[in-house]
């Protein structure tokens, strides 16, 4: 997907988890995590030693319930400015952030979209770089797929507004990248969902009573994950 793009951009992934971390960075050679996972900071590490980076900021978009964070470990060896939305309520990080509000890397301007519903605390990061659009959806929205409302005030009402009112509404060229895939989809596009996630058609009721019916299984690592995530992934 590189290739395509003017601006760096990576995805890892955390195959335990199957969740994707994101690192972008300027053409002055800033960056910036999105959703960094603590096992695999040895990765970004030498992705950003390899483009010669300064990593600036570590974003969570909201707090993972599956994996452990590396916000504070990245805070601790870069001096990077940690993030994560007002409705976290994470004494650790270094910058709230509220809907609507930009974050700026040089030339890249990356707005952030409260999208409660998955969680209370969910955002999406919208960036763009001149040409193209780009949202980093967290579990708002997956491929084919949304993230699950049953745990850490998830709310399916909340979440079906926030799909319609909120992600929707963008220009249907923009490509979307989740948090999560289970199936080895790496990313799609506004439009793509709209033929494709057959939940994105249904209406509020239907998608309430389907998500109040999925049963899933609890993540393995939620206790653990969610109450180490609110001290950025470092163990005390
Ligand atoms: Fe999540």
């Amino acid at each position: 997907m590189e290739g395509e793009l003017k601006l760096l951009l990576r995805q890892f992934k955390h195959k335990a988890t199957s969740t994707y971390s994101y690192l972008i960075a300027s053409k002055l050679n800033n960056a910036i995590l999105i959703d960094p996972v603590k096992e695999e900071i040895k990765k970004y590490q030498k992705k950003l030693k390899e483009f010669n980076l300064e990593l600036k900021y570590a974003i969570d978009t909201h707090v993972h319930a599956d994996h452990i964070t590396a916000l504070g470990d990245l805070r601790d060896i870069y001096d990077c400015k940690t993030i994560m939305g007002e409705q976290s309520k994470v004494n650790c990080i270094s910058q709230s952030i509220s809907d609507g509000e930009n974050l700026y890397l040089d030339e890249i301007r990356i707005k952030a979209i409260y999208t409660p519903g998955h969680t209370d605390d969910s955002y999406c990061y919208l960036l763009n770089d001149n040409k193209k659009q780009f949202l980093f959806s967290g579990d708002t929205l997956l491929i084919k797929g949304n993230g699950r409302t049953d745990f850490q005030n998830g709310d399916p009402s909340l979440l079906f507004e926030s799909l319609h009112e909120k992600i929707l509404i963008l220009d249907d060229e923009t490509i979307i990248y989740p948090a999560h895939d289970y199936k080895g989809f790496k990313s799609t596009t506004i439009k793509e969902e709209k033929i494709n996630n057959h939940r994105l058609s249904m209406d509020k009721n239907t998608f309430i009573n389907f998500m109040n019916s999925l049963n899933l299984e609890t993540p393995k690592l939620i206790d653990i994950a969610v109450s180490l995530n609110k001290e950025c992934g470092i163990i005390k």
